[in-house]
């Protein structure tokens, strides 16, 4: 007779045979589906930081909506700001799928625990910048997230799939926003160049570190959570943004910047990782300003969020009376 211990490493041998199965076919995963626990790890680790920066994602922007220029730019960003929110809301809910809860990924973030994307802790000086981010921010996220609407893991595919629908909108109205700029008034094209030189450089770091230094890389992919390397992905992004900044006429900041036909690649400078790690270190321009706002307004919210229970306490209540 078989002891219930062997049975049980058979189990966890067939579990992790139809996983790798499931990987090896390009299938999906799915919550209820046996997987690694280093595979549930990555993901709540890369969902969650992805959830973070969207709801970080909103402040550099929420700045600037009592000072958009017309109402017509104001009701765009506001519904723009209003779609990270729900970019951040799809997210969570996919990390929880995972067994995670909404309080403790939301306690990491306001203790400073958790990462969120390098290129929120910048700041937003001019109306200028909101296109910037727009044309560059949320043309970097459309880049690295179009891939991962394949990524192995379903609700994180699922999810990305929306999100990067609702990208496309923001990176073309931040593209319009600076294409008007740059056939305006001589201040009006200096405010759009000042803006695309200050977010050029941290947006090409939203990639991530070299492919040489990132760690997490070889098995993401390996997984199917991540199908390009960082390197790969910037590359195609800075093939991207050339054709695009010589319609707007704006000058992409970097002198080294040159296709190179041999390689089928572009040349450019190498970039400033230093200040990438000081930014990831929480010595950014605005790190502490974020925070401090996000905890705020996790604050603020206390009485919405015990509104809510009180209620669902009382429907339970009602119904258990009626059964
Ligand atoms: N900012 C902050 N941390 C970063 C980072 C960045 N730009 N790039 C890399 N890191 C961190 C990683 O999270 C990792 O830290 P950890 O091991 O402590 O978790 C470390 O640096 C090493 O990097 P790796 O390359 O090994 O990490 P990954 O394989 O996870 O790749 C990534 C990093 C490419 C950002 C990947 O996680 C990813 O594709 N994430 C999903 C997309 C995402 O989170 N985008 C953030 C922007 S959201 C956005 O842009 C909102 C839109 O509305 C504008």
């Amino acid at each position: 007779m078989t002891a219930p211990a062997d049975l049980s490493v058979v189990e966890d041998a067939e579990a992790q045979a139809r996983f790798e199965d499931l990987i090896a076919q390009d299938s999906r995963i799915e919550p209820r589906d046996w997987m690694p626990d280093a595979y549930r790890k990555t993901l709540i680790r890369q969902i969650s930081q992805h959830a973070h920066s969207e709801i970080i994602g909103m402040q550099p922007e929420s700045n600037w909506i009592s000072r958009a220029p017309s109402l017509k730019r104001k009701a765009i960003l506001m519904a723009k700001v209003q779609d990270e929110a729900g970019h951040g809301l799809y997210l969570y809910s996919a990390a929880q799928t995972l067994g995670i809860s909404r309080e403790e990924m939301t306690q990491q973030l306001i203790e400073g625990k958790a990462k969120y994307s390098s290129i929120f802790n910048y700041t937003t000086p001019t109306w200028a910048d909101m296109g910037a981010i727009g044309w560059l921010v949320d043309g970097a996220a459309i880049c690295n997230q179009v891939p991962l609407c394949r990524a192995s893991y379903g609700p994180y595919g699922r999810a990305m799939i929306r999100i990067c629908k609702e990208e496309s909108f923001h990176q073309r109205q931040g593209f319009e926003i600076l294409l008007e700029l740059m056939q305006g008034t001589e201040a009006q094209r200096r405010m759009a160049q000042e803006a695309v030189d200050r977010w050029y450089w941290p947006a090409l770091m939203m990639f991530g570190p070299p492919d040489d230094q990132s760690p997490n890389s070889a098995q993401s992919m390996a997984w199917n959570i991540k199908r390009f390397s960082n390197d790969e992905l910037r590359q195609r992004f800075v093939g991207m943004l050339v054709p695009q900044a010589e319609v707007m006429g704006v000058t992409l900041p970097d002198p080294n910047l040159k296709w190179n036909e041999a390689e089928q690649r572009y040349d450019m400078s190498e970039i400033d990782w230093t200040e990438f790690h000081e930014v990831l270190a929480g010595r950014g321009p605005a790190n502490a300003e974020r925070l401090r706002r996000r905890r705020e307004a996790h604050e603020e919210g206390a009485w919405v969020r015990e509104a809510a229970a009180e209620y669902a306490r009382k429907q339970a209540l009602k119904q258990k009376a009626v059964a």
